[in-house]
């Protein structure tokens, strides 16, 4: 790995390294405080119910995510990604100028929606583009990957830590000033690094330049899609008419979106094994394919708790001093990061030496393991909360044990699910299924703010109930993932 890393790569890979660094920096670092900020009744923030909040900061991160797939549309067939990126960093950028004017709600509102905005127009296509700078595939390429990924946590590093710090000990708005500014020099770096670096790349819509067209949707799927359109706003109309789901709360308007991003994942993984002409192995890979969104969307929903019950747990559970000084809370949430930039070498090292001995465990063993480590992780938490309830503060090693726990987990499922996508997804089919994993990333977001909504001060009893509930659906699901490799590898039909 360290050889491949030491190889030498395109200055574009450094020009895309810093500018994501820079994105990751005002994403991360604001989102390190959106729910403090979110309930916070003393210090000038929203004095929001946990629940309230929980949920507000669920739909924002899973709309960053789903927006992934109008902006990675947009840039493959009107902007190119290059103007893509552009275009959504300044976007990014005015979303957080905006959040840091304090002048209430609609405003704040107005900014949440356009960082998701421009999120989803950038971080697409900023991850294609590193693909595109080695045509050839293979190892560099691999290693390319890995050096970004480092990019995106060094860059969530630096903005838990600034932009955490400011938010929290000195003022919201400061905060959300300084993610504005990060996003300015990710754009700087961008502009002049990509004129001379990145020349060629990105500029026309690949659907132009595309010589295997996909077939245009035919009338009769076109009214397919049509139909199951009007029946999930049926469908939706009945719940909120039956009082089932109150979609006028926030709570209810994130169930309503993870109903929505639940039947578009499904109708879209139902048409292409239906209508989507595909071969028999085709079939069988597609199967592997939901197995793994379920798996990702499963495993986001425990780890993205970082931003939600977990930030909660930090906040007023933790023991925070230093000597003197209080630790901001928000700085837990530097520890994924921190463990993703120490043990990424670690864990692609290990792959590959296993591999030199063919012992590299196959895919779905290591989606189980990203899962059975997240199970552990929450037991942790679960021992954390039995002594929260007895009021006292937990030591801040159960939460550092519990990220050290999440990071291995994520370097199991994250670089090897977004590889193995595009590996076992059927040719025609590669960029809208890169769409779907987002779209796991974004349901798993979801899950993780509407979970803590249980968090509530007035509920702190139920705490180690909720963890554990998260420990034993992780696990369970692991474990059958780990009972069930052979065969899932087998669908794989040659593919590892
Ligand atoms: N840390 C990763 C990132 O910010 C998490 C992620 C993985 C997000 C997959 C979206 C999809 O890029």
């Amino acid at each position: 790995m360290s050889s491949q890393i030491s190889q030498k790569h395109p200055k574009g890979l450094y020009v895309l390294f810093f500018a994501e660094m820079w994105e990751r920096f005002s994403y991360y670092g604001m989102r390190a405080i959106l729910l403090l900020f979110l309930l916070d009744n003393i210090k000038g923030g929203m004095g929001m119910s946990a629940a309230e909040g929980t949920a507000i900061y669920g739909l924002y991160t899973a709309s960053v995510y789903l927006l992934t797939l109008p902006g990675g549309w947009l840039a493959d067939n009107i902007l190119g990604q290059k103007k893509a990126i552009w275009y959504g960093g300044i976007v990014i950028m005015l979303g957080h100028i905006i959040l840091a004017v304090p002048a209430g709600p609609a405003i704040f509102f107005l900014g949440l929606s356009t960082v998701a905005i421009g999120t989803g127009l950038l971080k697409p296509n900023i991850s294609s583009i590193v693909g595109e700078l080695y045509p050839e595939g293979g190892a560099r390429r691999d290693a390319a990957f890995s050096i970004f990924y480092m990019g995106i946590n060094l860059g969530s590093f630096l903005g838990i830590a600034i932009v955490g710090y400011l938010g929290e000990k000195v003022n919201w708005h400061m905060g959300f000033g300084a993610a504005a500014i990060g996003m300015l020099l990710g754009l700087i770096v961008f502009r002049y690094g990509s004129a001379t670096h990145l020349k060629g790349l990105g500029e026309v819509p690949s659907a132009k330049e595309a010589s295997e067209e996909v077939a245009p949707a035919s009338n009769s799927n076109k009214m397919l899609g049509y139909g199951l359109i009007a029946l999930l706003v049926v469908f939706l109309v009945v719940l909120q008419t039956t009082g089932t789901i109150n979609m006028t709360t926030a709570q209810g308007l994130a169930q309503g979106a993870g109903i929505i991003i639940v039947s578009i994942s499904a109708a879209y993984f139902l048409f292409i094994l239906i209508a989507g002409g595909l071969t028999r192995v085709e079939k069988y890979r597609v199967g592997v394919l939901i197995i793994l969104f379920l798996a990702i969307a499963l495993f986001w929903a425990g780890y993205e708790q970082a931003g939600t019950s977990l930030q909660i747990f930090a906040e007023r559970h933790t023991q925070r001093m230093i000597g003197g000084w209080e630790v901001p809370s928000s700085w837990f949430q530097n520890f994924q990061p921190t463990f993703v930039l120490i043990f990424a070498p670690v864990l692609a090292s290990l792959w590959i030496s296993l591999s030199s001995q063919n012992r590299n465990p196959s895919i779905p063993v290591k989606f189980a393991m990203g899962l059975i480590l997240l199970g552990l992780s929450f037991f942790v938490m679960v021992a954390a909360s039995n002594i929260a309830v007895k009021g006292e503060l937990a030591s801040p090693f159960f939460l550092t044990f519990t990220y050290f726990l999440h990071t291995i987990g994520e370097l199991c499922v994250s670089p090897v699910g977004l590889s193995s996508y595009t590996k076992l997804a059927p040719k025609r089919y590669v960029s809208q299924l890169m769409g779907i994993w987002f779209v796991g990333a974004s349901l798993g977001n979801l899950i993780a703010g509407l979970f803590a909504g249980g968090f509530d001060e007035s509920n702190i009893l139920q705490m180690p109930a909720l963890f554990n509930q998260v420990a034993i659906i992780t696990t369970i699901f692991g474990l059958i993932l780990l009972v069930f490799w052979k065969p899932i590898k087998g669908w794989m039909g040659g593919i590892h």
